[in-house]
């Protein structure tokens, strides 16, 4: 492959490690099928299938990658899930919803190299035998949908798509299919239902896990469009070698959008583990803003729970126990759980000294009230409810019970629903109150409720009821 330069001012920092984002931002790159074939494009499609597909599937088990929508699942083992001796077709979807907020790499890999994901997808398909594939996009990327169809059209006009691919037995179709403009599209299940064309309403599992019941009653493979381009690399550098790049259980790079108090936010892609917190924020984005102190950070997207800068976190190395502060933590999946939250869909939202969590909290409690699809009555009323407690607060009608009602309203949501949705509106208000108490009871007041005006008119006067 040729030596890489980027373009002026778009250089990746030099603790960057540049696999999937190679072409992002590069001098002279563009989508189209020419650039990437002239840089060694398909050649990973070409030498997969000359493989079995079970050898495919066995590279990308020792690979140990891990899916980068969320949940941090191996895909290999994913892949394992199909039934034997099925005889339904067999479906790969690629999810390109890109709806946590924090979120904002996958339309990156589409705006700007289309064909790595098509490549990634054509290896997925050919090891899990699947014929057609679907590329569910939110709604609100039109063009990441345009870029696609025309590099589908590209793939099949080189043989690469469609019948008998570059002369073999292996037929595979990949439709772009728009999606329906909700958080709750992303979630697999949902996912789904929109694809069949109804209500995104998660599927309750068991027993609708997607490798055994998705897509039309039949075996489906979900997953991420960065998930998805690593398989590609996967068979490149075949799976061991791959393994050897970021930490053991932590392998190869990932993709980190960096947003909130930090002199540089962006997008970096990095080898998991290899870097610290301290080191991304501090190093890689430049630092804070002058003459501030870090405060919090939403390591994972912002279901994942808060991580506060005063707090230690107790982390195992093998044998050893160690007491680290924030700085120290390693950005991989397991020293994250191990901490309390989650490395989720890599969206790391810093915030410093100059914030009110109680401010942020309703901010991301207006996102989860409005999209909860309302299936399950935890979430749907637990959601609006914790949202109007903290609309109050902040318009200055807060009461001291506030706290502990807010901290009850989660408890009762997580683990109570039908899909991770409860969890992900639940964390946020459960950390954000316990971990930074002081700044709720600030929006409190002893008040005698009998003579209050109606708590909603200070909201509807607070502009907060739109
Ligand atoms: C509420 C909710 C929203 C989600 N949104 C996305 C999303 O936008 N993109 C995504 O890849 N995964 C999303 N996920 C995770 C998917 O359900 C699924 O686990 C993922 O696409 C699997 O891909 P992976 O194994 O490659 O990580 C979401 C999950 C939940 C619970
Ligand atoms: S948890 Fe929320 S989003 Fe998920 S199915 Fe239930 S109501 Fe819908």
């Amino acid at each position: 492959m040729s030596s890489v330069k980027y373009i002026n001012g778009k250089q990746p920092h030099k603790r960057e490690y540049r696999m999937i984002f190679r072409n992002v931002d590069r001098q002279g790159w563009d989508t189209s099928i020419k650039s990437y074939i002239a840089d060694g494009g398909y050649k990973q499609l070409k030498k997969a299938i000359k493989m079995k597909p079970q050898e495919v599937i066995d590279e990308v088990k020792a690979s140990g990658l891990r899916g980068r929508g969320g949940a941090g699942f191996p895909t290999g083992v994913k892949w394992g899930f199909i039934p034997p001796n099925n005889s339904k077709p067999v479906y790969l979807i690629c999810n390109c919803d890109e709806s946590e907020p924090g979120t904002f790499k996958d339309r990156y890999i589409v705006h700007q190299d289309p064909h790595q994901l098509i490549e990634g997808m054509l290896i997925s398909c050919y090891a899990v035998g699947a014929k057609v594939a679907y590329i569910y996009i939110r709604e609100e990327f039109p063009e990441g949908a345009k870029i696609l169809e025309k590099a589908i059209e590209e793939a099949r006009s080189k043989k690469l798509l469609g019948k008998k691919i570059l002369g073999t037995k292996f037929d595979c179709e990949i439709y772009v299919h728009r999606g329906a403009g909700a958080y709750i599209c992303g979630e697999e299940t949902g996912l789904i239902e929109s694809l069949e064309g109804k209500r995104p309403y998660p599927r309750i599992k068991p027993p609708y896990f997607p490798a055994a019941l998705g897509l039309y009653m039949c075996p489906t493979i979900v997953n991420n469009v960065e998930s998805l381009c690593h398989v590609k690399h996967v068979i490149a550098m075949g799976g061991k070698k791959y393994s050897e790049i970021g930490t053991p259980r932590n392998t190869g790079t990932r993709i980190l959008c960096v947003s909130g108090d930090v002199v540089n936010p962006g997008y970096f892609e990095i080898e998991v583990g290899k870097i610290t917190m301290g080191e991304l924020i501090y190093n890689v984005c430049g630092g804070l803003k002058k003459g501030r102190k870090l405060k919090a950070v939403i390591p994972g997207g912002s279901s994942a729970k808060v991580l506060s800068a005063d707090e230690s976190y107790t982390i195992h190395e093998g044998e050893t126990e160690k007491v680290i502060g924030i700085d120290d933590i390693p950005m991989d999946f397991d020293t994250m759980a191990q901490c309390g939250s989650m490395a989720g869909s890599g969206g790391v939202i810093v915030m410093d000294d100059s914030r009110d969590m109680a401010w942020i909290l309703n901010n991301i409690n207006t996102f989860y009230a409005h999209e909860s699809c309302g299936q399950c009555t935890p979430c749907r009323e637990g959601s609006l409810w914790m949202k109007k407690i903290t609309d109050r607060m902040v318009a200055g009608s807060g009461v001291p019970s506030d706290l502990k009602t807010l901290s009850s309203i989660g408890d009762n949501i997580a683990g109570r629903t039908i899909c991770a949705f409860g969890e992900a509106c639940a964390w946020p208000t459960q950390s954000f109150v316990a971990k930074f108490p002081k700044d709720f009871k600030k929006h409190t007041k002893v008040r005698n409720t009998k003579k209050e005006l109606n708590p909603e008119s200070k909201i509807a006067a607070a502009g907060l009821n739109r």
